[in-house]
Order: C-alpha cells, then structure tokens, then sequence
C-alpha cells in the first residue's frame, strides 16, 4: 500500500498539481523556487498533519487565499482509499474516504511519511521536544495502541496543568494524577523499548557512515531510581510554584552519544545530517514487515547535501529497504538511485512529465 495520487491546490506557490506517483521511485526536477520542497511538504502533511518547515499553518496557504486542500490516493489491493487535508485559518482537517474525521492521527496509518532534507541535523541539534516527535513518531507505527497512550496522558497533563494554573487545591488538581501515570508510564514504557530496538536497527549504520559507536537512551522525564507516582508527589511544591507539571514523559529525552561523547555541540554539522539520516533510516528499517502499508521516504536534493561517497552509502541503505521513494533534485539527469518509475519537471509551481 502507497500513496499513487496527489492532487495540490493552493499549497505555497503550487496552485493545482495532481500527479501520479510510483510505487518504488518518483523523480521531480526544478530549477531552485520552482516548488519542489513544497510539493514534499504537501505529502508530510497529508501523512503527519503538520508541516517539517514551519509550524504557521498560514505559511502553508498560496498568498492571498483562504484555504489549501491536499489530497491523495493510496493504493489498497484492489481499492483506492482517498485522504485528504484541508488547512484555513479555521485550523486543519481531515477527511478520510470522502468524509471528515475527528483526528488526523486516523490519517497517519495510511500514510507514514518520512523526510530527509537540509534541515535533517536539527533533530541532533534542537532541543528535546523534536527528538520525542521523532520517537513518537516511530512508536505510533510499530505499538498501536501507543496513539491512544498518548492521547489520554496529553489530556490529563493538559487537565492538571489548567488545574495548576488556576492554584486550586491538591484535591482538585490530584484528581488527573491517576491517569497521568497510568497513561504516562505506558507510553514511557512503550518508548523506551522502542529506543532499544532503535539502537540495533541505527547502529551499523552508523558505524559504516560516521565510523563511530553510536550509543541511545531514553531519560524518561524523573529520575530513573523511582516511580512516576513518587516523582509527581515528590515535585507538588515545584509543579505549584511553576503552574505546570515538572516531571513525566513530556519531559522525557532521547540522549543520544557518539564515542561515549555528547553530539550536540562536539561533532560537525556534515556529521550531524549523517548521524540523522542514519537514525530515521532505522525508523524506516524498523517499519513492521508484515504491515500492508509501506512507509514512503522523502528525499529533497539529496546530491545538495552528502559528498559521494556518504550520498552511496545513503542509497545502499535505502535501496535495500522495501520504500516508497519520492527524491528531487536540481538536475533532471540525476541517476543515483537508478531509473525512476514515474518523473516529473517542476517549474513556477507547475508540473510536467519528464
Ligand atoms: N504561502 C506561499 N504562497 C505562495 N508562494 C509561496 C508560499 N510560500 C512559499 N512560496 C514560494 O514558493 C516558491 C518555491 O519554494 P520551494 O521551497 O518549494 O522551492 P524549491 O524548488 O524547493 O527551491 P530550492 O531548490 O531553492 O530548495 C518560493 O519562491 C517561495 O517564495
Ligand atoms: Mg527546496
């Protein structure tokens, strides 16, 4: 299952594009602004609901318009399920087969998307809300019930957090603890087994690009040694001072070292984007094989930013997974990743075939 149509309309500067894509390997070409990254951006938020360059939904919407739609088909044996995402100032919604759901969390399933773009070493670099998307992300595809975990621990901490704000009593606050750990602990649980398999899937891979060990972990949000009931009844004073909830996994981190080293600000940028791509090739590798739905990778200007021998590397490693590829380039010749199914010029916002 992959996504095989894409209709834009009124997304950045592209005003009505509908292509089809292939299930291996598309190919889109421009020239620099003729679209390409926003055409990518289209399909992340079709699959995540959000967009990898801003979180300004209005940035999304082609200037002086109201609304954007995105909307695409993914192939399933011998239907097509159709999805779609609308954006305006009203926020973003979605549709699923031709009518409109509550989340757009139902649209992720069917569609799991990830990027690797220039912006790739921001995930090493920024701080830890972006490291637990990145997990969050893998999680929710191979635990399903990690989406529903998830959803209750925000809503209880969102509870407690009002309950804080306003300064009621411990009692009234108090009353979310319950689902706070219940739902936190689970979700922490469900992380930190998935960091785990992420170190198996992440590190030769690391080791083959960086020529470095790469070492992962998960800091849950309180302190190792005790339980989160103990930790929030531990930190009452500091959540009330604060009028917000100072411990549990919203607080939680991804540490991630490199020869027993921090890499935030000890190793290169180049060695950051590597270091990056490795770890979101392990989410992709970590897929669930017997999954119907194929996971379909992203890759904008890929020949922009890794040297050739790094960029081989990279293309081994894609190749041998079973992915959806979508790759642009400036050059229409590019001919790393073999002959595309399906390829496309983009200029001025407007597609071509070829
Ligand atoms: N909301 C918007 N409405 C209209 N145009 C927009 C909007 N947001 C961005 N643009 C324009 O869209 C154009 C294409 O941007 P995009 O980032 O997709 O180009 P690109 O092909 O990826 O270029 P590059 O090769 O330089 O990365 C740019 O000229 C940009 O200014
Ligand atoms: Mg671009």
């Amino acid at each position: 299952m992959t996504l095989c149509r894409l209709q834009v309309t009124d997304f950045r500067c592209l005003q009505s594009v509908a292509i089809d894509l292939d299930p291996r390997f598309t190919l889109i070409s421009g020239a620099n602004a003729s679209g390409k990254t926003s055409l990518l951006e289209a399909i992340y938020v079709l699959g995540r609901g959000r967009s990898f360059r801003t979180r300004r939904l209005e940035h999304l919407i082609r200037l002086g318009r109201e609304r954007f739609v995105v909307f695409g088909e993914v192939d399933a044996f011998e239907r097509r399920v159709s999805l779609g995402v609308e954006g305006s100032s009203g926020g973003i919604r979605a549709k699923l087969g031709g009518d409109r759901v509550k989340s757009l969390a139902e649209l992720a399933p069917l569609l799991p998307v990830q990027i690797i773009d220039p912006e790739i070493h921001r995930l090493i670099e920024e701080g830890p809300s972006r490291r637990r998307r990145f997990l969050d992300w893998g999680v929710f595809h191979v635990e399903p019930r990690f989406v529903d975990d998830w959803q209750r621990f925000q809503q209880a901490l969102k509870q407690r957090n009002a309950g804080l704000k306003a300064r009621q009593p411990r009692g009234v606050t108090g009353a979310w603890d319950g689902d706070l750990v219940r739902y936190g602990e689970a979700l922490s649980l469900a992380r930190a087994r998935y960091v785990e398999s992420l170190r198996a899937a992440a590190s030769g891979t690391t080791h083959r690009m960086l020529g470095m060990n790469l070492e992962l972990s998960y800091r849950q949000g309180w302190a190792q040694s005790g339980s989160f009931a103990e930790a929030l009844a531990q930190s009452w004073g500091q959540d009330q001072e604060s009028g917000a909830t100072q411990v549990g996994p919203h607080r939680a981190e991804l540490v991630i070292r490199l020869n027993d080293m921090g890499v935030k600000d000890r190793i290169s940028r180049g060695q950051q984007k590597l270091l990056a791509a490795a770890l979101l090739m392990a989410q992709v590798k970590l897929f669930p094989l017997d999954s119907p739905v194929r996971p379909s990778l992203l890759l904008d200007d890929p020949a922009a930013e890794l040297d050739d021998m790094r960029l081989t590397g990279l293309i081994e490693e894609v190749s041998s997974q079973s992915v959806q590829l979508i790759v642009t380039t400036l050059h229409p010749e590019f001919s790393q990743f073999g002959a595309p199914g399906l390829q496309y010029r983009i200029e001025s916002g407007e597609v071509r075939d070829g």
